[in-house]
């Protein structure tokens, strides 16, 4: 071991002092072929596979292996090893290729964005963004677009529900993510919250769908069939991909001209400015930009509401903090943030109770030590951030909604044990917008409605992509 490493692997307390090889990763059955799929079906299959990574890591610890199919990775869910691995980050991370994705790209000669790219290419486009998307005092200057689209939402859930219960709260949300998103990138307002949403959003929106609900198939079967078969799913995806760029090229050429006319006069503006980015580069990382921040805030929004549902203490407590902040007639907005600690926990929380994204991926790019193992180059490593949050030796009461746990004065939780955006340069992006998003939609729902539950039962949690409730969600809005 180098001294460097001996170093790392002294500061995790379960390390041994003598790394071990890959292959004494404990981890469950290895058939041939088939590795441990047919035990990950039993246990309920692709759609359980968070619960499956949860009941591994309490049965094998920090580390384990897995072998689905061909696909083979290493799996990490301790803060120790996650701290490891971000003390020992090259300059430029990689996560999983999304094969699918590439292979559209190639086929129409379009660039790559921030979710694919690799290498230089991804740092060159990575820091054309970072610099202002990823800065609070540049990201607030967003308040008022995302008010205006939050000002729509709630008076439309005012009058959409029937006796306080929105039919499919879920798509709603996602329109009312994709309409802030498309403001703040285009400057368009696509008018999706409006009684009759116009033909061109909606088709816009189906194809992003359709994009989303094609891929996962060809992550587990080779792409390259289903391109040389010509299959319905490789027509759907790249149909749906062609829409979505011809779409997006439209808005960006729109904005990019009006840059010409006049000095930027928002953040997107800005970027778009000052980068020395192609056109062609600015057409795919803007269109993933938006692919990433849609569902996700939809998804995190979606939970929080659900959690302070079955939480009224915490709702109410919530309340006081926005009444005390925010001055009757006046809007929530940006500034008022800055006092609301509550409110950040309260987000906190119901990110690691009830995670979007349950885990994401590195390829190491170099021979590592994590703990107890030397892990060679080219391996894939999934970080299990659901795994963390639900786990009791880093969360007392793992289950309960408890904000205060993010506010006490020594708080004590290991900051890599709650990464929801994922970790290092090549974390989430979208990050700051997302938290902005959602704080300022929690402070306009929370003061115009009382979000109650409409039944106690358990809500089973599915992984499709992200992790969805099984169910539509109990919940009813009553005004205030
Ligand atoms: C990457 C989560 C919102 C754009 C990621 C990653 C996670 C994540 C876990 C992978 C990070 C890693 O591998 O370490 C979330 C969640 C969101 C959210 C939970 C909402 C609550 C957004 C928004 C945008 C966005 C609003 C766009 C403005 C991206 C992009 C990447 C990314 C482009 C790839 C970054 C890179 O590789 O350089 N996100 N995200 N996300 N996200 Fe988000």
């Amino acid at each position: 071991l180098e001294e460097k490493d001996a170093v790392e692997v002294a500061r995790c307390p379960h390390a041994a002092s003598r790394a071990h090889s890959l292959d004494a990763i404990p981890g469950p059955t290895n058939w041939p072929l088939v590795g441990s799929l047919v035990e990950l079906l039993r246990k309920g299959g692709l759609t359980r596979q968070h619960e499956a990574l949860v009941d591994y890591h309490k049965k094998f610890g920090k580390i384990f292996r897995l072998k689905l199919g061909s696909f083979e990775s290493v799996n990490i869910g301790a803060p120790c090893l996650l701290e490891a691995l971000y003390r020992k980050e090259g300059s430029y991370p990689q996560r999983l290729e999304i094969k699918p994705w590439t292979a559209y790209r190639d086929l129409r000669d379009e660039a790559y964005g921030l979710l694919i790219l690799e290498g230089e290419d991804w740092q060159r486009v990575r820091s054309a963004f970072q610099q202002k998307l990823m800065k609070p005092t540049e990201v607030v200057k967003l308040d008022r677009k995302i008010n205006e689209v939050l000002v729509d939402f709630v008076s439309r859930i005012g009058k959409t529900n029937v006796s306080g219960k929105i039919e499919d709260l879920y798509f709603e949300l996602n329109k009312w993510s994709f309409e802030t998103i498309c403001l703040v990138l285009y400057d368009k307002r696509f008018g999706l919250l409006q009684e009759r949403v116009n033909e061109e959003a909606m088709n816009f929106i189906t194809a992003v769908k359709t994009m989303m609900s094609t891929f996962g198939m060809m992550m587990v079967t080779p792409v390259e069939l289903h391109k040389g078969l010509n299959t319905k799913t490789w027509q759907d995806h790249t149909a749906a991909w062609d829409r979505i760029f011809s779409t997006a090229k439209v808005y960006i050429d729109r904005k990019l001209k009006r840059n010409a006319d006049r000095d930027p006069d928002d953040l997107i503006g800005d970027i778009l400015h000052q980068s020395n980015l192609s056109k062609k580069e600015l057409y795919a990382a803007i269109t993933e930009l938006q692919i990433g921040g849609v569902e996700t805030t939809a998804n995190s929004m979606l939970w929080a509401i659900f959690n302070l549902s079955r939480n009224p203490g915490a709702q109410r407590k919530l309340l006081e903090e926005i009444r005390a902040v925010v001055a009757p007639g006046e809007d929530p907005c940006g500034e008022h943030l800055k006092s609301m600690p509550y409110l950040k926990a309260c987000l906190k929380e119901s990110m690691r109770l009830s995670p979007s994204v349950p885990f994401t991926s590195r390829t190491l790019d170099k021979d590592t030590v994590l703990g107890d193992y030397a892990i060679p180059k080219g391996t894939v490593l999934m970080i299990n951030f659901h795994a963390l949050g639900s786990n009791e030796e880093y969360f007392d009461d793992r289950t309960q909604f408890k904000p205060e746990r993010w506010l006490r004065e020594n708080c004590s939780i290991n900051p890599f044990a709650h990464v929801p955006f994922g970790i290092g340069k090549r974390m989430c992006i979208g990050r700051r917008l997302a938290e902005l998003q959602l704080q300022l939609a929690m402070c306009w729902l929370v003061r115009d409605y009382e979000i109650v539950a409409t039944d106690n039962e358990p809500l089973d949690v599915i992984h499709s992509g992200l992790l969805v409730p099984s169910r539509e969600l109990p919940v009813a809005f009553i005004k205030r």
